[in-house]
């Protein structure tokens, strides 16, 4: 069902590669309830091809632009203002990558330009984007600014390796950059921590299914999947949320709260009387 909540808004969608990603699902509801985009993802992604197929269901056009490239943000959002006849009104930020995850490098043996490299597409990108926007004033009053995060940049996953700390970082932009863009613009800067979801970004971290497996035994509401996180962000678009800035809101089912689940005691109690 529809609501009409994005009637009349114009956004950039940066980050769908395929059906599987979190930023695929926002754009499908976000033309459902009425809004206006563009999509973008970088230049190498943009060979998938997959992307065109979503711009013709949702009627955007596809801009290519390296998130860690200032001077094509800057084009980037030259170009979408024109293409939607006006200031942006949301933006949806859904990007992430580790060279040291997808290399499988021990944590305690981080490469350091791998690092840097994570900070830079997992984090910083998000400064670059707000920066720029604010530079060029292309944020209407009241806009919103959605990102995407994970529980790791609060607590310990094993194997989410430097991730967590491009995570932590992301987080804290969400605040600092949440406090500036809002005083001086009135634009609205949040986080959606979402459940582990099965995309390509999700599935390159090692141990997935455990951590898919895991965090849905613990959650009494069970994993929240993509469409429930897209159904957030447009929540986060949207007027209804006119005062929300500066949070991580959490979509995990209630993961986040917990301890222990009887389903894990129970578990642990049989793997017990196994041994
Ligand atoms: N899948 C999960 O379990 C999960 C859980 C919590 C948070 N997230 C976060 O959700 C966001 C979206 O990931 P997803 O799970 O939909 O996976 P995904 O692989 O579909 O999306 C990641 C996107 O980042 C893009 N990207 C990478 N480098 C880029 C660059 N330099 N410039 C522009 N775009 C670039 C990729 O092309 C891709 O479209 C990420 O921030 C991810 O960390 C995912």
């Amino acid at each position: 069902m529809a609501y009409n909540l994005l009637k009349g808004k114009r956004g950039i969608i940066f980050g769908a590669l395929d059906e599987n990603s979190i930023a695929w699902k926002v754009a499908i509801k976000a033309k459902e309830e009425g809004g206006e985009f563009v999509l973008s993802n970088s230049p190498i992604a943009l060979r998938k091809k997959d992307i065109f197929e979503l711009g013709k269901k949702t009627n955007s056009q596809i801009i290519a632009a390296d998130v860690t490239e200032i001077s094509e943000l800057e084009d980037l959002f030259d170009e979408s203002i024109k293409i939607l006849g006006g200031k942006l009104d949301f933006i949806l930020h859904s990007v992430g990558m580790s060279p040291n995850v997808r290399k499988d490098i021990p944590y305690s043996e981080l490469n350091y330009d791998y690092l840097m490299k994570t900070l830079d597409v997992s984090a910083i990108s998000l400064h670059k984007i707000l920066s720029v926007a604010l530079k060029m004033d292309a944020i209407n009053e009241w806009g919103s600014v959605v990102t995407l995060s994970y529980i790791a940049s609060q607590r310990v996953f094993s194997s989410y390796s430097d991730m967590s700390h491009a995570k932590a970082m992301l987080e804290s932009i969400v605040k600092q950059f949440g406090y500036h863009y809002g005083v001086r613009k009135k634009v609205r800067i949040n986080a959606v921590s979402q459940s582990p979801t099965r995309t390509t970004a999700g599935a390159g971290v090692s141990g997935f299914n455990a951590f898919y497996n895991y965090a849905d035994a613990m959650s009494p509401l069970g994993n929240a999947d993509s469409n429930s996180c897209a159904n957030v962000c447009i929540f986060l678009f949207s007027d209804l949320s006119k005062q929300i800035t500066m949070q991580t809101v959490y979509n995990d089912g209630g993961f986040s709260s917990m301890g222990i689940s009887n389903k894990l005691i129970q578990q642990y109690i049989d793997g017990d009387c196994k041994e």
